[in-house]
């Protein structure tokens, strides 16, 4: 089963983005809010085709309130002008809306949401989903794609593929940017990069 399909019926009441993005900057639905800055609510159209979804803002991300506007932010916006896609036009959001972190010295260093965070934070990408209705959905690693898709998935098997999971829209699977600014090798990383921009033309098939 979906893991959003667990919580039907519960999502949000507003009427437009703008007003969700209001209600979710108070949330309080698990403790992270208590150590982020600022809740991070995606960005982009209410009529967008496609929703980009990754794991949860990252420390520039939490600082400037937008999210994928660090370092994976600039892999996926490279990444997707190579893919011929334009960013204006997409919804990018994150499955998780605070900033999980450990603090080392004056280094905040990313931590994973574990999997009640991303149960209770799953209202707002309900809620953004129901409001935009996009024609696809973009998975950008293991925590969106294995949330949305209601299963755990290898993203090394599973990537590239679309998955259709009951009452969402289908479901792309690819890797998070962030996996790609781990690769030390410059020519591996430029290889993963063009599989990112392969997996991202799947889009414009949806779109067209
Ligand atoms: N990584 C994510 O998953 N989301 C962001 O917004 C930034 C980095």
């Amino acid at each position: 089963m979906n893991t959003l399909d667990l919580i039907e019926g519960e999502t949000a009441i507003a009427k437009s983005l703008g007003e969700l993005n209001g209600q979710a900057q108070h949330c309080k639905r698990c403790d992270l809010y208590k150590h982020a800055t600022q809740t991070v609510f995606g960005e982009g159209p209410e009529q967008a085709d496609v929703i980009l979804v990754g794991e949860q803002p990252g420390d520039r991300e939490d600082i400037l309130g937008r999210p994928f506007v660090g370092p994976a932010g600039a892999i996926l916006n490279a990444s997707l002008i190579m893919a011929g896609i334009d960013r204006d036009r997409c919804y990018i959001t994150n499955t998780v809306k605070h900033f999980k972190f450990t603090q080392r010295g004056k280094r905040r260093l990313h931590s994973k949401p574990n999997a009640g965070e991303i149960q209770r934070c799953s209202w707002w990408l309900r809620s953004e989903i129901k409001l935009i209705a996009p024609k696809i959905i973009v998975a950008l690693g293991g925590t969106a794609a294995a949330h949305l898709r209601g299963k755990t998935v290898r993203i090394t098997k599973d990537r590239g593929m679309i998955f259709h999971p009951e009452k969402l829209p289908p479901v792309l699977v690819t890797i998070h940017p962030s996996y790609i600014l781990r690769i030390r090798d410059r020519t591996a990383a430029n290889a993963e990069r063009m599989k990112f921009v392969q997996d991202l033309n799947q889009i414009k098939q949806v779109l067209t």
